[in-house]
């Protein structure tokens, strides 16, 4: 069973809470304006999840939000570790901030999630940019209420990474970027120690919630006007280990589909190793479950998976594939894959295409391997040469746009179901949203259709995203 906070800590931030929100009371008294917060995440949909926890906690705290660091009161980065660039991106950003803070000494600086909560991390951090006033790590989300108000009323430097598995925290406030679509984490934490991973190091051992605190959390979206539901976990098919009374992944899966006003249900990430039949049948099952699946093989030959830790062959992970995609033949496939890891020469790389050529995925994340400080995978030696790399992973780039555009292509002249995003990143002119299979759809409409789900003809395709005409 996993540990949880307590109902007695909780009462505590709560507490801290309302001080919170009167001292934000009285700067509203004074200044006529209620107090900003900037937040921005890096990292993943956990991250995102994470960030949503802690707006919706400074909401309840007084403050209201903005969009750029220049306009905050207070700033609040949460970090990723995955990759050293995800780090310098934080680095250059507090290089920024510190500019800010010298004009506005009384703006605070906040870092949380996984780059903090690595080893000796607050103080590397504190040791180049002083000026930062709050460094919490990704077990102690729980207690910002606390944290802050001890930044503001003692204006010391705060910093909470207590080394721990992690424990639960139910009922935290929640403040959600989308009104139509949830992330909703089922787990939290990995037990997996793939070799160059630093996750299980920053976010703890596997912890899943019980099936009813879920449950309740999707009905409650539902009531809010909610249809699609991304349920989350660093490895969704663990899930339930852990619970007392046995439910596993494909249990919950159907729990969660049996909810009257769900339209449509995602999931991510699966673990080649711990993904089969049951799950399979169960997405075949299940009429909202969409038909996508995120199955990462990270590299395609045999000695490196074995080398990474990843447990499962390269024929095993084709043979799971062709099992899904006989099952579920319009299913939407995508992926991530290490380039460059230390051990991987240029004949074992070619398993790596060989596999992105066999599977054809829709859509691929690649990453050149970074290595990570204490990870195993940190003490070897590389056998390749970066420019060897680069050159490999623009190979592999270059391979699998091909598939991605000719996998869209086969959308063209299709009808899709849609639901819409809102107005597009790139075009205010354009809608945007979502298949069933995940794609991108851009396509002119009013963005009163947002959050609505509308039938949409497919026109063009590109390599990332696909153009359409509503019906
Ligand atoms: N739990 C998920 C996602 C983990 S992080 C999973 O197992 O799939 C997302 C991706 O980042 C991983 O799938 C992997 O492809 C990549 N990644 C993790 N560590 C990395 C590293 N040290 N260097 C480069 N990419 C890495
Ligand atoms: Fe990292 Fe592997 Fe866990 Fe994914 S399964 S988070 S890659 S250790
Ligand atoms: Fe990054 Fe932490 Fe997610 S390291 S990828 S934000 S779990």
């Amino acid at each position: 069973m996993a540990n949880y906070v307590s109902e007695e800590e909780l009462k505590k931030q709560n507490e801290f809470l309302k001080r919170l929100r009167n001292i934000n009371e009285d700067f509203y008294k004074i200044n006529g304006r209620r107090p900003k917060c900037n937040t921005e995440t890096y990292g993943c949909q956990q991250n995102e999840n994470d960030t949503e926890r802690i707006r919706g906690i400074l909401k309840e705290a007084g403050y209201e939000f903005c969009d750029t660091c220049e306009d905050a009161d207070l700033v609040i980065y949460n970090t990723c570790a995955v990759r050293e660039n995800a780090e310098d991106k934080v680095f250059g950003r507090l290089g920024i901030l510190r500019h800010i803070k010298e004009t506005r000494p009384e703006l605070i600086i906040g870092l949380c999630g996984c780059m903090v909560q690595q080893e000796n991390m607050a103080e590397k951090i504190l040791k180049v940019h002083n000026n930062v006033d709050l460094i919490f790590g990704t077990h102690a989300l729980f207690r910002l209420p606390e944290l802050l108000l001890n930044v503001i009323e003692k204006r010391k430097t705060v910093t909470d990474v207590e080394n721990s598995d992690g424990s639960i925290c139910e009922d935290l406030p929640i403040l959600r970027e989308s009104d139509s679509k949830a992330w909703v984490s089922i787990m939290y934490g990995c037990n997996n120690f793939c070799s160059y991973c630093i996750v299980p190091y920053v976010r703890g051992r596997e912890r899943s919630r019980e099936p009813e605190r879920i449950l309740a959390e999707v009905k409650e979206l539902v009531k809010n006007g909610v249809t699609e539901i991304c349920l989350l976990g660093q490895n969704v098919n663990s899930y339930g280990k852990d619970l007392e009374s046995p439910c596993d992944f494909s249990d919950l899966l159907r729990l969660v589909n049996a909810i009257d006003g769900v339209k449509r249900i995602r999931f991510m990430t699966s673990h080649p190793k711990d993904f089969g039949d049951k799950l399979i049948k169960t997405m075949t099952e299940c009429e909202k479950v969409c038909h996508q699946l995120h199955l990462p093989f990270q590299a395609g030959n045999n000695r490196v998976l074995s080398e990474m830790n990843r447990r499962y062959t390269k024929e095993e992970y084709l043979e799971k594939i062709e099992k899904v995609k006989k099952a579920i033949p319009d299913i939407a496939l995508s992926t991530d894959v290490i380039v460059g890891f230390p051990t991987e020469t240029n004949e074992d790389f070619e398993d790596t295409l060989d596999v992105l050529r066999k599977v054809e995925f829709d859509m691929i994340f690649s990453f050149i391997y970074s290595r990570r400080e204490g990870t195993p995978a940190a003490k070897l030696g590389f056998v390749l040469t970066d420019s060897e790399i680069h050159k490999n992973f623009d190979r592999l780039l270059e391979v699998q746009n091909a598939i991605s555009k000719r996998k869209n292509d086969e959308y063209v002249g299709k009808i899709c179901s849609v639901l819409v995003d809102g107005t597009s990143k790139n075009n205010e002119n354009m809608l945007s949203g979502r298949t069933d299979s995940g794609k991108t759809v851009n396509f002119k409409g009013d963005k009163n259709l947002t959050g609505k789900y509308v039938d949409v003809e497919i026109t063009e395709a590109h390599t990332w995203s696909l153009n359409g005409k509503l019906i």
